[in-house]
């Protein structure tokens, strides 16, 4: 029997059951929809709604009924629509016909944005805490690599030389934003909706500042209305796990890159790659598509339920039941993802001699041109002597160090016999100590603060 049969003369289609029930993947929420229920039972006893006896028997029950779910016998009957639903059929199995005093002044509309609401405090919290294991891991490996040199591209071409600590550092600080907007989701999302009913509030003297406390939010939701129909926090959510994946998969790209034998950079150990079934040389980098890959499902699922949001009218309405499957999908994904990459780059090899054997003289060409700013020229025409230095020699089939003074001077007067100091890769690092730089000095700063920021 559902919870709201009283109005029909005969029972709902069966196939429009299988369509409706969320029971199949919001059981989930048992352990948050029963703490909402046993505060909420206090709340009714305060309020003077039922008898502390009733609310002592209620309490048990619902102990009752979540250590069924902890220990997986409970039991999901038909007609149990929903995990709100099966709970209270389930208590009131147990207590009797006090269990439906329960949902006094109570609706599903304001139950499930609470349960939901409190799951994904908690889910931010977990993932944040995945996110700064991986963290912890490229600061250990960037320490070891501080003096490692490789090149740097951009538009994927050799740019300037920088440190493969940098490299690895540039990914630990896209983290820590996705672990800052994590927090800030989890800080916005702390308003309690319960003794919101169905969309106009509670008629009944309940303390919603003691409710909202009693469960971990911050604060009661302000307006009823929005309250049970607002889904920003999934939203927000979703779109941070969204931008997370999209950072994992831009490190997943340049490790597919530099592990591919053209470059040589890093290999990925054995347990983390895949071969073929028919080239026997192969040494594929699934666990890096696996997670590009999946970014795309992850994006998808912030985009379908931005949809899904979009034109609702005001209120609860059942479109939003759609907001957990997208949810529990994304964070599933993720909490398979996280270990995996983190483990990936933990183990990953760092192969310093194929990165320093990339490392062509002409990452150096700006640190020619800033040579010449040094000895007076105008970075513009710098610019424009170096670039005219780099054509000769490539013409020439030269490297920039093989050109004599004579040759450099005919380009430019200010070349003099100290340009040779110019070509040496670690001096171009040390000299990018500014803060945030690739050098040595700017880098250990670096590290140091990241250390500070997940310690
Ligand atoms: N299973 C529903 C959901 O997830 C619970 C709320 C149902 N409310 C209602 N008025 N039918 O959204």
């Amino acid at each position: 029997m559902s919870l709201w049969g009283g109005r029909f003369s005969e029972p709902s289609d069966e196939d429009l059951r299988a369509l409706n029930d969320s029971i199949d993947f919001d059981h989930v929420l048992y352990a948050e929809d029963i703490e909402g229920s046993i505060v909420y039972a206090h709340a009714l006893v305060d309020a003077g709604v039922i008898r502390q006896d009733e609310a002592e028997t209620i309490i048990a029950g619902l102990q009752r009924v979540m250590q069924e779910f902890d220990s997986d016998m409970f039991e999901i009957q038909e007609g149990d629509e929903d995990i709100h639903t099966a709970v209270e059929r389930r208590l009131t199995e147990i207590i009797g016909a006090v269990g439906g005093k329960l949902h006094t002044g109570r609706s599903r509309n304001d139950q499930v944005a609470t349960d939901f609401r409190l799951w994904s405090m908690r889910a931010a919290e977990n993932l944040a805490g995945d996110v700064r294991l991986l963290q912890a891991t490229l600061v250990s490996v960037a320490e070891a690599h501080v003096d490692t040199l490789m090149p740097g591209y951009t538009h994927l071409q050799p740019a300037q030389p920088i440190s493969a600590a940098h490299w690895l550092m540039s990914f630990f600080w896209m983290l820590e934003r996705d672990r800052d907007r994590l927090h800030s989701a989890r800080t916005r999302m702390a308003e309690c909706p319960l003794g919101s009913g169905a969309l106009a509030g509670n008629p009944f003297p309940i303390d919603r500042q003691q409710i909202a406390s009693d469960l971990g939010f911050d604060r009661p939701s302000a307006n009823s209305l929005d309250a049970v129909s607002d889904r920003d926090f999934v939203a927000d959510l979703l779109y941070s796990i969204s931008l997370c994946a999209i950072h994992l998969s831009r490190l997943a790209e340049d490790i597919l890159i530099y592990s591919n034998p053209v470059f040589g950079f890093v290999t990925l150990a054995d347990r983390y790659s895949t071969g073929s079934s028919l080239m026997p040389q192969k040494r594929n980098a699934d666990p890096m598509e696996l997670m590009r890959g999946k970014t795309g499902r992850l994006v998808g699922n912030l985009t379908g339920f931005l949809t899904t949001l979009k034109g609702l009218p005001s209120g609860y309405n059942k479109d939003l039941q759609e907001d957990k499957e997208a949810l529990f999908d994304s964070l599933e994904t993720m909490y398979r993802l996280l270990p995996v990459i983190t483990a990936t780059v933990s183990s990953l090899q760092i192969n310093a001699k194929a990165m320093a054997a990339a490392l062509t003289e002409d990452l150096l060409a700006t640190d020619l041109a800033d040579y010449l700013v040094r000895k007076g020229l105008p970075f513009r025409q710098a610019h424009h002597v170096v670039g005219e230095i780099v054509r000769l020699a490539a013409e020439r089939g030269l490297e920039l160090t093989q050109l004599d003074l004579p040759t450099l001077k005919s380009v430019s007067g200010s070349f003099e016999e100290d340009v040779a100091e110019v070509f040496d890769f670690r001096q171009s690092l040390a000299l990018r100590k500014s803060i945030g730089g690739t050098g040595p000095d700017a880098l250990r700063d670096q590290i140091a603060q990241a250390k500070e920021r997940i310690s």
